[in-house]
């Protein structure tokens, strides 16, 4: 594996821009290649199959690209992690789901946790299961399907977005006893922080996983021995399936800095 290659950052859209930009700031380094499945885009309310056949699908797009290592920057599409790890092995490949669940845990040492993801995440169960691996019990969850699609179309604000979010978040904050800690548990959910701790108020604490990812990340780059050694990264490349001007225009909230349109590309995973 070439140490000076670029990483790849996978989601079905832009919300894996929340965890790239944490990335890009731990590691200044490194070059990075963003790819978001646009055209296909949401994931949250598709099959396992479907998604899991999407995301091999990415990350052999960003393998043929030479990429050192894959940030699976996509709760929903963690449902592919272990089949992602095998099928690409010895490409290093992690997801966001651990992350979160330490993050969680280290910010409410105590008390249940309440996660807030895609309706494929909620199913799936992957954050009760990391949490209650880690030895916490008491997690409750809630499915909020138009996170994605008002982020995507940056609806981040106003009554609308308020009435939303008191929609799904008012029964999970009425849970006995009530949560402690509420982990955004889809990367596009940050964007939404103001409007989801507005309505949810000071007792709770919000989390979500960039910097902890971002901390894995680092991690699993030493472990394989892959920290790049040259001094120059050059600006962050992306890949959308649908799109390019509007991901450049909208991106910019995820991403927290301008994308130039000239580094978005087209790319066709079929
Ligand atoms: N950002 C993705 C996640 O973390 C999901 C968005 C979608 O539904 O496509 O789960």
């Amino acid at each position: 594996m070439n140490r000076n290659a670029a990483i790849g950052v996978f989601d079905s859209g832009m919300g894996g821009l929340t965890v790239m930009r944490a990335l890009c700031r731990a590691l200044p380094r490194e070059r990075f290649i963003y790819l978001g499945d646009t055209a296909r885009l949401p994931y949250g309310t598709k099959s396992a199959d479907t998604v899991k056949r999407y995301a091999l699908q990415a990350t052999e797009a960003l393998r043929r690209r030479g990429v050192k290592m894959i940030v699976l920057a996509c709760n929903t599409a963690s449902v592919a992690l272990p089949e992602l790890q095998t099928a690409f092995a010895p490409l290093p490949v992690m997801g966001v789901i651990a992350p979160g669940a330490d993050a969680a845990i280290a910010a409410t040492p105590a008390g249940p946790i309440a996660v807030i993801a895609t309706e494929g995440t909620v199913k799936g169960g992957a954050y009760v299961r990391a949490i209650e691996a880690r030895g916490r019990v008491g997690v409750v969850q809630q499915a909020c399907p138009l996170f994605v699609p008002m982020s995507e179309e940056g609806l981040i604000a106003g009554p609308i977005a308020d009435a939303i979010a008191h929609r799904y978040l008012d029964p999970l904050l009425a849970t006995v006893p009530r949560p402690k800690c509420l982990l955004l548990g889809c990367t596009h959910y940050p964007v939404l922080k103001d409007v989801i701790a507005k309505v949810a108020g000071d007792a709770i604490v919000l989390v979500d996983s960039a910097e902890t990812a971002a901390r894995a990340a680092i991690k699993l780059l030493a472990e394989n021995d892959l920290n790049a050694d040259r001094s120059e990264n050059g600006p962050p490349q992306f890949l959308v399936t649908d799109a390019p001007d509007r991901f450049a225009r909208v991106g910019e909230i995820f991403f927290g800095q301008a994308i130039d349109p000239g580094c978005v590309s087209l790319v066709d995973l079929q």
